[in-house]
């Protein structure tokens, strides 16, 4: 298939792993890659700009095909060493860059005389118009389903994307909710030129998770989900669990007073104990409503083939059966 994102990023399905947390590891973007679409490492995972080298060199040595590097701007006072990080994606010959969170900006022209093309994650129009404005080359279009960081409007993807399809001129993807081949079809239809996928590429034989996580996306509907921090501006769309329920409980009781400090043993340090050690009560970890349409483990060539089998079907059999 192709379209305006395979084109800008040359990949063969319109289909991106989104950066995740303690998941991006060179295992999964390389076999996201390897199977046509555009894998993500997460570039804060690695905890040094050395790393983060490594690990992209590490990814180079499992595909010859394009993958990407996802840098999220925290709104930390401490920041990361942003310039390490860039320094390292430039010189590890890396094309793409899936930016999040914070205004990137400031890095574009370093990243775009070195040919880096930049897709920026947006939960609203009015940022994915910024996007567009500051130069990005397209944006990911993250509908409040998503999981992670909704952001504050809580405008679905049903009214996101058209509402981004007749404002953008840049290209951009679905992100949030995306699941199968019905999703991309849908999300072509919508206007978008692919999709972003997440919480559905945790559930593969690839990521590096323990299989405590894969199991608890499998054994998870649409409704067991939670939005934390909103008090704080900084939603996160996270799966229930004993620890969500306690700090969703603290959020209750201290209403506006509610501080970081008083829900940190919930959020702080917690995604390599789930990730890593399969601790499925250790805190908040990001998982999408779409959990609710993940029904297996399959390797990631296998989804993608299915993906692409199923949005083909879709096009030329039952959407061409119904105006013939
Ligand atoms: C476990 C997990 C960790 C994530 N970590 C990050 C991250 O570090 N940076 C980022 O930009 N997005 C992160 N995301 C968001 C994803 O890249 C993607 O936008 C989101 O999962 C899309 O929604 P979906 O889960 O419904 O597919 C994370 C998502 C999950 C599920």
């Amino acid at each position: 298939m192709k379209t305006r994102i395979t084109e800008l990023f040359g990949i063969e399905h319109p289909i991106i792993q989104g950066g995740m947390h303690y998941v991006g590891f060179a295992e999964l973007a390389a076999a996201v890659s390897n199977a046509g679409g555009l894998g993500i490492i997460t570039g804060l995972t690695q905890k040094t700009p050395e790393l983060l080298a490594r690990e992209i060199a590490r990814c180079r040595d499992m595909t010859d095909r394009p993958f990407g590097v996802n840098l999220t701007f925290l709104p930390t006072v401490s920041s990361p060493d942003y310039p390490g990080y860039i320094r390292a994606i430039i010189e590890g010959g890396v094309k793409a860059v899936e930016t999040a969170g914070n205004n990137p900006q400031q890095w574009l022209p370093l990243l775009k005389e070195h040919g880096v093309k930049v897709i920026h994650k947006c939960t609203s129009v009015r940022h994915a118009l910024k996007a567009e404005a500051i130069g990005c080359d397209a944006v990911s279009v993250d509908g409040f389903e998503c999981g992670g960081h909704p952001g504050e409007d809580d405008v679905p993807n049903f009214i996101l994307l058209p509402r981004a399809a007749e404002t953008l001129k840049i290209p951009f993807v679905a992100s949030g909710g995306m699941a199968d081949g019905r999703s991309l079809v849908a999300a072509l239809a919508l206007g978008a030129e692919g999709m972003n996928m997440g919480t559905r590429f945790i559930a593969t034989q690839e990521a590096p998770v323990h299989e405590h996580v894969k199991q608890a996306i499998v054994a998870a509907s649409e409704l067991d989900t939670r939005l934390v921090m909103r008090p704080l501006r900084n939603t996160e769309r996270v799966l229930t669990n004993a620890a969500v329920e306690r700090l969703l409980a603290k959020e209750r009781q201290l209403g506006a007073s509610l501080k970081f400090e008083d829900i940190i043993d919930e959020v702080a340090g917690v995604y390599p104990r789930i990730m890593q050690t399969g601790d499925m009560d250790a805190g908040a970890w990001s998982c999408g409503m779409v959990a609710g349409l993940i029904h297996d483990i399959p390797t990631v060539k296998a989804l993608i083939d299915r993906i692409m089998a199923e949005a083909e079907a879709l096009i030329t059999q039952r959407l061409a059966g119904l105006v013939r």
